[in-house]
């Protein structure tokens, strides 16, 4: 049903309406919780959709032939990818003996250990925490997603706000074509995508006022290279007020690299998570991870 038609529906719905009732349904639309619930949801559902289309393309692990990802072979990490496949698919794969959180630290012994899951993007319920919680509204703005893989982050900010402009940065040109099937798909005419090195980039980073990172170097790059991308984006985002969302910790990346963060640079912003809010879907220590800084 087009707006058009459904506009029709809804006169004749109030028409079909008792007289005496007419005003109580219009208030019900303009105030329900439920309306709001709805509406709401309704963004999960096409993220959710567009997770399910992307299953059939992309392998379980979210990982493709044509990546190099350092250390892919380490026996104790799975890869997983939690906007393809949420935790309770991940349950099901596990009790089906298609993966294991688990692995086995002494063959034929049950004395195993927990696997480090790494997922390469943010699971649905985060992408709904981030934009509706944890950033502030970015009506007008311009948001960049470094390294956008599946382009969810970038899904996501065309549901949930009105940024004007929608930038998804990523090396691998698979994941781009991808990307910008979605985007054709489902009109999301605020997103551009561009295949390239974020090192390639510093003008366009100059231009953004939200920039996320998440887990962004660490599996894909050497340490050097790394280093090297952290430089570019320290020296290209100094406008004051510029945001920035890191997976993990800013501190926490750069330790790993015997990295420094320069003097002066951001400030972090405590946000305030309630965990009596968190849905039963959404991770609450993925979630905890999520940095914001401010660019001083
Ligand atoms: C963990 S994924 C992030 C996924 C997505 N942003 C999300 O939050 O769901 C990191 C992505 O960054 C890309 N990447 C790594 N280094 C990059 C660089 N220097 N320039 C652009 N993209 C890069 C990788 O190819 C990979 O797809």
């Amino acid at each position: 049903m087009n707006l058009n038609e459904a506009k029709q529906k809804f006169s004749e719905l109030l028409l079909n309406t008792k007289a005496e009732s007419r005003e109580d349904l219009i208030n019900f639309l303009k105030n329900s919780e439920e309306i709001e619930d709805f509406i709401s949801d309704s963004h999960v559902q096409i993220l959710e959709s567009i997770s399910e289309q992307l299953r059939s393309v992309v392998p379980c692990s979210g990982v493709l032939q044509s990546e190099s990802i350092v250390n892919l072979d380490d026996p104790q990490t799975e890869h997983i990818d939690a906007f393809l496949f949420p935790d309770d698919v991940l349950d099901d794969f596990c009790d089906e003996g298609k993966m294991s959180r688990h692995y086995c630290s002494n063959c034929g012994s049950k004395k195993t250990q927990k696997l480090d899951l790494v997922s390469h993007s943010f699971s649905v319920w985060e992408l709904k925490w981030l934009f509706t919680k944890i950033l502030p509204p970015l009506a007008n703005k311009v948001i960049m997603d470094v390294g956008s893989r599946l382009g969810c982050v970038l899904y996501a900010a065309a549901e949930y706000t009105n940024a004007s402009k929608i930038i998804g940065v990523e090396l691998n040109p698979d994941f781009c074509a991808l990307q910008n099937s979605i985007i054709e798909q489902y009109n999301y005419d605020k997103i551009e995508v561009i295949q390239a090195d974020i090192r390639t980039q510093d003008q366009l980073l100059k231009s953004c006022d939200v920039v996320i990172l998440n887990n962004v170097f660490e599996h894909f790059q050497s340490p050097e290279d790394q280093a090297k991308c952290w430089d570019v984006i320290f020296g290209s985002l100094r406008r004051k007020g510029q945001v920035i969302v890191t997976v993990p910790s800013l501190q926490e990346s750069l330790d790993e690299l015997k990295g420094q963060l320069p003097d002066n640079w951001v400030s972090e912003i405590e946000w305030e998570l309630d965990e009596e809010l968190v849905p039963d879907e959404c991770d609450l220590e993925s979630l905890k991870s999520v940095h914001l800084y401010q660019v001083l």
